[in-house]
């Protein structure tokens, strides 16, 4: 009954919490997040807060708190799974769970000769009367040439529930394989095959050794789903693979240009830029960042213009840099996507935008100077608060000198002045990070009768430390590694609280696997009150930032003192239990 990771991911990018949790809830913005009333208890001044960034939603209110998956869960009362299918089917994501996907015997070369025959098929009804209506489609509405359909391999599957089915039933292949090669859906009521991809043009997925791996298959209207995808298949995983890159692999060492979807990637090979790809309807992995690093050095992301788009760059940011490449930024304006801003501006444009693509941080540092006018002394110092407060994050200090200088003239300050502020910028966020985290301690220290976690009451330290501990291995990679490399000795034995030993059991658990740690897979294991308690301790991690591994190591040795204190209680004399327990008592009082 598991469902697999991948489509936990997938869901999980095509879904947009603000717009999910604003279809119930007024959300009313408040800087970079949303607030309104909690439809989770009754209240009158909104306590209940969306954060776009993360993807998150927590009520400082009741406490509840997850993501998308765990706000279906909790408001229309389903379990994980069915919570994954109701997000699954908004977005055209067909789930096929991991009992399911273990029948399929199917090898990957049987695999790739089904979607061979497939690919033929679609593109020759593209060409036939019967695909008339793709066809025009493609060359009039989105305006492709002939030879680039054919270069791509574009087809067009019909409204027929059977064409394909009967096709490839000729060609020798089973219901079976069709099915598990996600080319037909087998029906609930007569058990007969059907064809997944009815009136849509196709887009073959290729890979580097030339197999066709997979489709999307995009309507031709605004209806919804936009998009379906192929789901994994023995010869075919989303996040293994980039679009075009078959293509792309051979046109330049240069560098490569990563989009978000395959239109924008086939209309910049029309022009010229035969050197971009595509991520498969997913978030960027690091398998594909590292898959990347087998061709170039440096990657230009150009995502869409939008919120949602931007977002994702910075995210692609992270995981290219955490393969070591170097990564730019490209933001197209007057125009939602790349491939509009070829087709309304040309590629000569296109082109200086690629070469003059930025750096993380002059990409970061350029958003704030377009908000303030220089000439205005009053937005001058807020931008530069803005810039310091940007180059205090870095963690090095050669770097913090760096920026500064960089933007220093701009800002008609002296380097030396902007540097002098950046530091003390940076030592006022350490503290009150480290005030925060004293603050949240004391929170805790009232936290008897903790349902969700009822071992609280038994050493409120132990669980204030593990909390901290659990919240910053939840955010950080980094923090994580330190766990798995030993840099930091911590077992599921130090923790105290049976909620945080399963917890980082689970954590650990999952970083081990393929793909890492991701909270979204937590629902399948935690009930709705326990992921509400996660995420609040993740949330309150976040204002530490990069002064979490001070708090992490502490917290650790806290943790580890607290833990001996308390099992030296336990094994003690009944007369230091009862001891304890009046301890309790006053506090209570
Ligand atoms: P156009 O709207 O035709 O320009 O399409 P696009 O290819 O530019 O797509 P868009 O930027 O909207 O989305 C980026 C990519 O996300 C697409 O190429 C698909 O891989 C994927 N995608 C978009 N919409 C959906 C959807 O509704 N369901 C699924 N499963 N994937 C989608
Ligand atoms: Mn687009």
């Amino acid at each position: 009954m598991m469902i697999p990771r991948e489509v936990v991911e997938e869901v999980r990018h095509r879904t947009d919490i603000v717009e999910l949790i604003g279809s119930y809830v007024t959300l009313k913005r408040a800087g970079s997040n949303f607030g309104g009333l909690c439809p989770f208890h009754s209240e009158k001044t909104p306590s209940f807060t969306v954060f776009p960034d993360s993807q998150s939603f927590y009520c400082f209110g009741c406490g509840a708190g997850g993501d998308a998956i765990t706000f279906v869960m909790k408001n229309d009362n389903l379990d994980y799974p069915s919570a994954i299918e109701v997000l699954a089917s908004r977005a055209g994501i067909r789930v096929v769970r991991e009992q399911e996907k273990e029948k399929g015997g199917l090898t990957r070369s049987r695999v790739h000769d089904m979607n061979r025959e497939a690919a033929k098929f679609f593109h020759k009804c593209l060409l036939d009367p019967i695909g008339a209506e793709g066809l025009k489609y493609l060359t009039e509405k989105r305006g492709l040439s002939m030879a680039l359909i054919k270069h791509f391999g574009l087809g067009f599957a019909p409204g027929s529930f059977n064409m394909l089915t009967d096709y490839m039933h000729k060609k020798g292949f089973t219901d079976q394989e069709l099915a598990q090669g996600f080319l037909c859906g087998i029906s609930q009521k007569n058990g007969r095959a059907y064809d997944y991809f009815r009136n849509r043009v196709m887009f073959p997925i290729i890979d580097t050794a030339g197999n066709v791996i997979a489709f999307g298959g995009r309507v031709m209207d605004d209806s919804k789903p936009k998009y379906l995808n192929s789901s994994d298949t023995p010869a075919f995983q989303k996040r293994k693979n980039l679009f075009a890159l078959n293509f792309a692999k051979n046109y330049s060492t240069e560098r490569l240009i990563l989009c978000e979807g395959y239109m924008d990637v086939i209309s910049l090979h029309a022009y010229g830029f035969e050197n971009a790809v595509a991520t498969l309807g997913t978030a960027i992995t690091p398998e594909q960042a590292r898959l990347m690093t087998k061709y170039t050095k440096q990657v230009v992301i150009c995502y869409d213009a939008d919120e949602a788009g931007q977002r994702a760059a910075i995210k692609a940011m992270e995981v290219l840099g955490q393969v070591g490449m170097d990564v730019r930024v490209l933001h197209v304006t007057d125009a939602k996507d790349p491939d509009e801003f070829l087709r309304k501006f040309g590629d000569a444009r296109f082109r200086r935008l690629v070469e003059g693509s930025r750096t993380e941080f002059s990409y970061k540092s350029e958003k704030i100077f377009a908000k303030y006018s220089m000439d205005i002394p009053e937005e001058r110092i807020k931008a530069s608060e803005e810039l310091c407060a940007l180059i205090a994050l870095s963690p090095s200090k050669v770097e913090r000198e760096i920026y500064a200088s960089m933007v220093a003239d701009k800002l008609h300050i002296s380097a030396e002045s902007l540097k002098n502020d950046v530091e003390r910028t940076r030592s006022k966020k350490l503290r009150a990070a480290k005030q925060k985290e004293g603050k949240d301690a004391s929170l805790a220290a009232r936290g008897y009768g903790d349902r969700v976690n009822p071992d609280t009451a038994k050493n409120v330290q132990a669980v204030a430390a593990e909390e901290a501990i659990l919240g910053l291995l939840m955010l950080y990679p980094e923090h994580r590694r330190m766990i798995t490399s030993g840099t930091i000795v911590l077992g599921e034995d130090d923790f105290f609280s049976g909620l945080g030993k399963r917890t980082f059991a689970r954590v650990m658990q999952m970083e081990a696997e393929e793909g890492g740690f991701d909270y979204s897979l937590l629902g399948e294991d935690f009930s709705i009150d326990e992921m509400g308690r996660l995420q609040s301790m993740l949330q309150r991690r976040r204002a530490l930032a990069e002064n979490g591994t001070a708090v992490l190591r502490a917290s650790v040795e806290t943790l580890k003192q607290q833990k001996q204190r308390s099992d030296a209680r336990e094994s003690g004399d009944a007369v230091g239990s009862i001891k304890q327990l009046l301890d309790a008592k006053k506090k209570k009082i």
